[in-house]
């Protein structure tokens, strides 16, 4: 009997052989796709293939596709369990054609495939087609199909469509007559929800495009889309119409049986089925970035994991298991999708993380839930209030309480539901109206009120489709932006990141998708309204954005990467300091920019340049062990049993994600492992090695007890470190010496400096004494009022020369007064002295100050041996000399 693995491979094998290339499986969160919740069959990767916005090297191609249907235009979430063939994750296989062949090589490939490759009874096979498709009818005719099993349909049921909009064409349709010992009609009968006939592919004729008004158009060329549930497949080749019958099911089954002790197969089969098919959606989708939280996808994927949670519960089992059984899947279903292997560990650590939180309020809510029930008359729905607060306090999704309900007969006043939810959101927003923050904040809740919280893609891509929820421009909300516009552009989800923890935000540009020369370019992105709303500040360039828009989000790539080391490196840049400096230092506050890193902390001294040095050979030592970096979710206390850091400044909700890089060495890092792990929200490295370089610019202080260092990584690095490198060249050039003989040689210079700058200095002084060259006048003392008056004017001499020049006068004169007033670079400088045996008598303060209120100044002092005083004017020397004489009784 072939397995689901076989299965998958004979398909994919078949249309390999027929020229189609062998596409791998999108991830589950569609990149191209601006409304899709999740990935729900295989054509959604290839959509702009089909309206021709895109080509690629093939023209066939053929996928096993990851689908999840919970949540949007198709949602089998409440059926699982309970049918033969609901599932929330399923494998699609397909064929395309993208305008090669059409309907003329669809059905006969199909047809091949199904009877010769898989060896299906023809005489079990019908097919439809739709009501007006002749031509599908001749072909099926042609292949040998007899007419009375070529059913014409006139319902949507053979017109696909992907959503509310996007490409979308007639179809024909295979279905597998399972015997008249089950109930059910062929398709189109009133019998047909019955199990008998079973649709087991798909065949899309893509003709058409489907707009938001609900116009349509025709492609320009005319392409091929199938799909054929492998499940489904699968169990109709293991003989058995119901999906949970084969291989890869009954593995789990039996793994979910294993693990709680109860018969995989007796009535408790319901919760096995619930389990094993719950375990591939969230595993998958884990793998795929999506972590459980409140909103979008994150909150559909909550959902699915309590729903599995309250059936193992359901089981009697005490602990958690939903973790225990991810190795059984992974050896299921990893050699075809190596994702879930990477990502083993994590999804084992969310399951368990998300059932043993669970766990702690289930029970409760479970009592609380059946001392409602109790109090109901018969089948009455179980009030809104009570199903609001299960969702609130124990945290119930309102499906988890109507999957409960469901085996006791009973509904939940959804209605109700909905008012407990509206009054709670408008008294948390009355409370923060009252908390005092800008009024200009405001037009951010009603942002939220309207679009929900912001889906953020950025973790895995730098390009994602999106569909503008709301626009904004000078604080209010309006409709759209036009070219030459500034304002805000909000979508539903988005890669780019919006500032925080010290990361800057993303820039790039906005295109419209309907034509992707008109762009709007983002400066800036912000989170608002408690960081549910990621907004992109934007100028249009060309076209008009307006709300209800779908767009394709493209973050700068280059500047982003620069963030992502600069972020990184700022981890391993804390350790190192911890490592170096000490314990006590802690995080004062970061910026991770496009140009450079900036990093405060806790430490009361400058660093020593030693200490600088090996704090940067450390993170240059990570960089080059070029480690994975790991990115994980927990609570915070779990965060903080591991020894994370805690960043200064961020706030932290139930759940948070913990980044952890480097290898530590023996008994080092935080758990003697790791060597750094930070609660982090930011964007980060694949790999240390990613980072490139790291220099630190200086150690600087920020303010009291806290420490600034600035430091560059990846090419900012190189190119400082080149810069630097050719100014030693140029200095090493000017001095005619080797780089290495540099710092030698100018030391050497300024020594000589230094020896003739006092060589200078003494011969300045001795040729003032001297009375020589370039003198005003010879130093000649006259008699004034009987005291001996040695007056000069000097140039070349500057004012710290005098003192030393008034001493040599004073010894020389034995007994009198002197002043000097020297030209100093176009100000005057005085001096004046007055030996010791007439200081009763005159004061060299009063000479100073006469002369310098000639010369344009004000002031001087000193003592009345000696003072200096200074002017604007040393032309008026003259003038100052007589003052000076004046003051002598001259
Ligand atoms: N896209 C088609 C489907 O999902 C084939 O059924």
């Amino acid at each position: 009997m072939p397995t689901l693995n076989d299965i998958r491979s004979t398909f994919l094998n078949y249309f390999a052989k027929q020229g189609h290339e062998v596409v791998a499986s999108s991830p589950l969160v569609p990149r191209n796709d601006p409304t899709l919740m999740f990935v729900n069959s295989g054509m959604v990767q290839f959509k702009n293939l089909f309206t021709g916005l895109e080509t690629r090297d093939y023209k066939r191609a053929t996928t096993a596709q990851k689908c999840v249907r919970a949540g949007g235009k198709h949602n089998d979430l409440d059926n699982v369990g309970y049918t033969a063939r609901h599932h929330t994750f399923f494998e699609m296989l397909g064929n395309f054609s993208f305008g090669d062949y059409f309907k003329e090589a669809a059905i006969p490939f199909a047809w091949e495939l199904i009877t010769k490759e898989f060896g299906i009874d023809k005489n079990r096979l019908l097919t439809t087609v739709y009501h007006t498709d002749d031509e599908a009818f001749e072909i099926w005719k042609k292949v040998g199909v007899p007419e009375d099993r070529i059913i014409r349909i006139a319902t949507n049921d053979n017109f696909w469509q992907m959503g509310p909009t996007g490409p979308c064409g007639p179809c024909t349709e295979i279905f597998y007559d399972h015997g008249d010992h089950i109930w059910g009609g062929p398709p189109g009968s009133a019998d047909e929800d019955g199990d008998r006939f079973i649709e087991i592919w798909n065949i899309v004729f893509m003709q058409n495009e489907q707009f938001e008004d609900g116009s349509m158009r025709e492609l320009d060329m005319q392409s091929i889309d199938t799909g054929m549930g492998l499940e489904r497949i699968g169990a109709l080749l293991q003989g058995s119409h119901d999906n949970y019958d084969t291989d890869l099911f009954k593995t789990l089954i039996e793994a979910s049986a294993d693990v709680t002790n109860v018969d995989p197969y007796g009535d408790q089969n319901v919760h096995h089925r619930v389990i094993a098919d719950h375990l591939r959606s969230t595993s998958f989708l884990i793998a795929d970035g999506v972590m459980p939280s409140n909103d979008g996808r994150g909150y559909v994927l909550r959902r699915i994991m309590r729903r599995a949670m309250r059936h193992a519960h359901l089981l009697g089992a005490k602990d958690p298991v939903m973790h225990r059984l991810v190795p059984t899947l992974v050896q299921l279903m990893g050699a075809q999708y190596s994702e879930l292997g990477r990502a083993q560990a994590l999804i084992e650590e969310t399951l368990l993380l998300e059932e043993t939180r669970f766990k702690q309020t289930l029970d409760r809510g479970l009592k609380l839930l059946d001392d409602e029930v109790a109090g109901l008359p018969d089948g009455a729905p179980l009030p809104g209030e009570a199903a609001f607060k299960l969702y609130d306090t124990y945290g119930f999704p309102l499906d988890l309480t109507q999957d409960a309900l469901r085996e006791k007969g009973r509904t939940v006043d959804t209605e109700g539901f909905d008012a407990a939810m509206a009054e709670q959101k408008a008294k948390a927003r009355a409370a923060w109206a009252g908390s005092g923050e800008a009024a200009d904040q405001a037009v951010w809740f009603d942002v939220l009120d309207a679009a929900g919280a912001t889906d953020f893609l950025g973790y895995e891509t730098e390009k994602a489709e999106g569909q503008v929820l709301a626009v904004i421009r000078d604080g209010a909300l309006v409709d759209k932006l036009e070219p030459g516009e500034s304002g805000w552009i909000v979508s539903n989800q988005t890669p780019f990141y919006g500032e925080a923890g010290g990361q800057v935000g993303d820039s790039g540009v906005i295109r419209r998708l309907e034509d992707r020369d008109e762009v709007a370019l983002v400066e800036d992105t912000k989170k608002f309204a408690d960081g549910k709303v990621i907004a992109h500040k934007v100028t249009v360039e060309r076209g008009t954005f307006a709300k209800g828009e779908a767009v394709e989000l493209e973050v700068d790539h280059a500047r982003r990467s620069a963030i992502r080391a600069n972020h990184s490196a700022t981890h391993l840049l804390h350790e190192a300091l911890r490592e170096t400096l000490g314990a006590h230092v802690a995080q004062r506050g970061s910026l991770n920019a496009a140009d450079r890193l900036r990093f405060d902390f806790s430490h009361t001294k400058a660093m020593t340049p030693e200490e600088i040095e090996t704090v940067e050979r450390e993170v240059n030592a990570f960089i080059r062990q070029n480690s994975p970096v790991e990115t994980r979710i927990m609570t915070p206390d779990d965060a903080r049993k591991l020894g994370a850091q805690a960043l200064f400044g961020e706030k932290y909700g139930d759940e948070v994600r913990v980044v952890s890089m480097g290898k530590a060495p023996t008994g080092k890092g935080h758990d003697g492992e790791t060597w750094s792990i930070e609660l982090c929200g930011g964007t980060h490295v694949r790999q240390t090695g990613d980072v490139g370089t790291f220099v630190i610019l200086g150690d600087s202080a920020s303010s009291a007890g806290v420490r600034r260092i600035e430091a560059l990584t990846g090419d900012a690095a190189l190119e400082y470190l080149s810069t630097q490198d050719r100014r030693l060249a140029q200095v090493a050039s000017e001095l005619k010496a080797q780089p290495e003989d540099v710092v030698s040689r100018v030391k050497a210079l300024l020594d000589e400096r230094k020896a003739l700058q006092n060589e200078v200095a003494q011969l300045r002084r001795e040729l003032a004494m001297a009375g020589g060259a370039g003198q005003a006048n010879g130093a000649v003392a006259k008699d004034v009022n009987g005291i001996k008056f040695l007056a000069q004017a000097l140039s070349g001499v500057s004012g710290k020369d005098l003192p030393a020049l008034i001493d040599e006068h004073k010894s020389r004169l034995g007994s009198g007064a002197v002043l000097l007033i020297a030209d100093s670079g176009g100000k005057a400088a005085v001096a004046a002295g007055v030996t010791n045996d007439l200081t009763q008598k005159i004061s060299a303060v009063d000479l100073v100050r006469a002369a310098v209120q000639e010369l344009g100044g004000k002031g001087g002092g000193g003592r009345p041996d000696m003072a200096q005083g200074g002017g604007r004017d040393p032309s008026n020397a003259a003038a100052a000399i007589k003052a000076a004489e004046q003051v002598l009784g001259g």
